[in-house]
């Protein structure tokens, strides 16, 4: 393995060995303190982060190594238009590790088509967060001891939420559990995920706009916000953004042992109030986060050493792709902001095709 994209390039014996290695480094910290001595990672944030990004570099110091940032497009050759591609080209010449973040929906899978270490995809757009999912799982794993039989509720921005996406693919690969997607109709969990996650599995999950009707079912309950910065109509977000406030009243009836987890940031979709319910997991959660990047660091950096320098193999010649003929449409994804990148849709299962960037449907389809 040498890129960490979306939640699902990780098996479920990975995911686990990441979790045993993350408790086992909160167990034992001082055993870690130079696991990544002389190694350095690069952390390329061209989206704003607070918990990634720092979780991130705290977690290499921790290990040991040391970290080298661009924060920010303006503080990058982004700013005067250098690709992701270059970037990533460049930057593989200073480190060791590569974590990305960037707006632009498939950006990621270029970086790591172009890098020659292993890259973490720490958000792209409303695609994927797939650290975000770890430190979701150590969360779940702490609070409940499983990942399955477990009724979870998903609230709020379910389109745009790519921690969303990311944690229902992972939680969709254990038996027993049902989803519970609680969003206005605006905002759904894109088609494209509940089919490949949920529907094509057969994998029980229920949609309302109500955020009481399920409340005393659920084992979990993921709050999100509502992410202004993805809303092409600034009215639609006005509208839209006060959907869902989690309030101590609103959990009358649920579960004594209900778990209430948050990517964060938090605008106001959970009430201050709740922060004292034994039930609020969202401030563990973040510190989870540190821990299993130190977990995935350790795995990416030792797998790095059997296969250095070697770019990740992305081959797009198989049958099932389809290349130049079609445009994909989505105004998010990466294809549609470097020019230069081959145009490429795979064709799935079912005949349809999708942007290997950012998986939108072809439209109109060959
Ligand atoms: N959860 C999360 O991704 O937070 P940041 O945007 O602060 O990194």
């Amino acid at each position: 393995m040498k890129a960490v994209l979306d939640i699902l390039d990780l098996s479920t014996d990975e995911l686990e060995e990441l979790i045993a290695k993350a408790e086992d480094i909160i167990a034992h910290p001082a055993k870690y303190a130079h696991a990544a001595d002389g190694k350095k990672l690069a952390t390329l944030f061209f989206e704003p982060s607070t918990r990634t990004r720092m979780s991130f570099e705290a977690a290499m110091y921790e290990l040991g190594g040391h970290v080298i940032t661009t924060a920010g497009v303006d503080s990058s050759s982004a700013s005067k238009g250098e690709s992701v591609a270059d970037t990533a080209k460049t930057v593989s010449n200073y480190v060791d590790i590569i974590a990305q973040r960037h707006p632009k929906e498939g950006s990621a899978l270029v970086a790591a088509m172009h890098a020659t270490v292993p890259v973490i995809n720490a958000g792209d757009g409303g695609h994927c967060h797939p650290t975000q999912t770890l430190a979701d799982l150590l969360t779940i794993k702490r609070e409940k001891g499983r990942f399955d039989h477990l009724n979870v509720g998903l609230c709020g921005d379910l389109k745009f939420g790519r921690t969303v996406h990311s944690l229902i693919n992972a939680l969709a690969r254990y038996p027993g559990n049902r989803f519970f997607l609680i969003s206005p109709p605006e905002l759904k969990v894109p088609s494209y995920v509940k089919k490949a996650a949920l529907k094509d599995r057969a994998i029980p999950y229920l949609q309302t706009e109500d955020m009481l009707e399920f409340m005393p079912e659920l084992d979990i309950l993921y709050m999100t916000r509502i992410q202004r910065e993805r809303f092409a109509d600034p009215g639609e977000y006005e509208r839209l953004k006060d959907s869902y406030i989690l309030t101590p009243a609103k959990l009358e009836t649920a579960k004594k042992d209900l778990a209430i987890l948050h990517p964060l940031p938090r605008v106001n979709e959970i009430s201050v109030a709740v922060d004292d319910d034994p039930r609020a997991c969202y401030f563990k959660q973040v510190l989870y986060g540190k821990y299993m990047r130190m977990a995935l660091i350790l795995k990416l950096l030792k797998e790095q050493e059997t296969d250095k320098g070697v770019a990740r193999k992305v081959d797009f010649s198989g049958p099932e792709y389809v290349r130049d003929s079609l445009r994909c449409k989505n105004g998010r994804c990466i294809s549609n902001v470097e020019q230069e990148l081959p145009q490429v849709f795979r064709r799935g299962a079912d005949g349809v095709c999708r942007c290997v960037y950012c998986e939108a449907k072809a439209d109109p389809e060959p």
